[in-house]
């Protein structure tokens, strides 16, 4: 994500550089089998946002305990078999610009890599002495697959409630993302009262960051590294399409293509596609978007001042912009 740090951030590159490392040296550990694939994610890139925001968010208290890499590193193994997992799901073809896991191989695999990483993450875990951690880890794991979950009972259904929207993707996306701010500062001792404040933090731009994710779905697949306009054609109603239906045409072209399932032909997708695109609910979902993102930053402002705080509200806003 942060591929140049600002100048005055530069000392923080020495812990990337250990993360990546760490990460390295945990994957050259594993079995064969599993070993190329990990490994391959791991260099394809990847925003590590993450275990980024976990060290960034461990700086608010002047405690440094050498446990802030291994639970990043633990955050991003989970994220990396969450989306081997959720790539099986999706069928998608690329991840980070390569051929996803069960593209490359086969599902099968895919399904044990993904398990093996996850249980892996949770081993490293182990690690780490303080139990409050542990519970908070089982209990985001628990979130984020109650939310891959309801996304998947509900696909193919049109008739979806934003609320019921907001709720898959606070599960499925911001609670990770609000943790990995809590649980460095927890291990720093920072107060409880900034630890609660760094979580909202990360959950108000997890829910900007997810629903970016869904307007990206919209744009080429050459911009975010995945397949792209996939959401839709998988039965996943996500913000931008569910604003645009309360335009009937659109609504009816919708309902179609859900009733048709995965047996459709594939003709009128172009159109769907462009229809939403015209109809202003990509605009509508940008600013809901911005909403969240505002409401963050508002929470990132108002936490004691810390010297990477100001790193801390750019990689936000960064985010909130990105265009992959
Ligand atoms: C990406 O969402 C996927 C997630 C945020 C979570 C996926 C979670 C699981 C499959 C269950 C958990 C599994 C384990 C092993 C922990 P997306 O499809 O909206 O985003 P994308 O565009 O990046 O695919
Ligand atoms: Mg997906």
């Amino acid at each position: 994500m942060i591929s140049q740090l600002p100048k005055q951030y530069q000392y923080l590159q020495a812990d990337i550089d250990e993360l990546n490392e760490l990460l390295h040296k945990l994957f050259l550990a594993t079995d064969q089998t599993v070993q190329t694939p990990i490994i391959n994610l791991l260099h394809a890139g990847g925003k590590r946002i993450r275990p980024l925001l976990c060290i960034i968010c461990s700086r608010c208290s002047p405690n440094r305990s050498n446990e802030v890499l291994i639970i990043a590193a633990v955050l991003e193994m989970i994220h990396m078999a969450s989306i081997i997992h959720d790539d099986v799901i999706d069928h998608a073809v690329l991840r980070r610009g390569e051929p996803t896991v069960h593209y490359t191989y086969n599902p099968q695999i895919a399904i044990q890599v993904g398990d093996y990483l996850f249980s892996y993450a949770l081993e490293i875990a182990t690690q780490l002495e303080d139990k409050t951690i542990h519970r908070r880890l089982a209990t985001t794991l628990t979130w984020l697959v109650k939310g891959e979950l309801a996304q998947l009972n509900t696909r193919y259904q049109i008739d979806q409630s934003v609320k019921n929207y907001f709720m898959k993707i606070r599960n499925k996306t911001a609670r990770l993302i609000a943790t990995c701010c809590e649980v460095g500062a927890k291990l720093n001792q920072a107060p409880p009262s900034l630890q609660n404040q760094l979580a909202n933090f990360g959950y108000y731009l997890g829910m900007s960051y997810q629903i970016k994710d869904d307007l990206l779905d919209f744009s080429d697949y050459h911009q975010t590294g995945k397949d792209s306009k996939t959401d839709l054609l998988e039965g996943y109603l996500t913000l931008p399409t569910l604003l645009a239906l309360s335009d009937k045409t659109i609504y009816n072209q919708v309902h179609k293509l859900f009733n048709q399932g995965s047996s459709r032909a594939g003709s009128d997708d172009r159109e769907i596609i462009h229809l939403i695109k015209q109809s202003g609910a990509i605009e509508q979902a940008n600013q809901v978007s911005h909403w969240y993102l505002m409401r963050a930053l508002k929470v990132g402002r108002s936490l004691p001042d810390f010297p990477e705080k100001p790193l801390l509200l750019q990689m936000a806003a960064g985010l909130a912009k990105r265009t992959h």
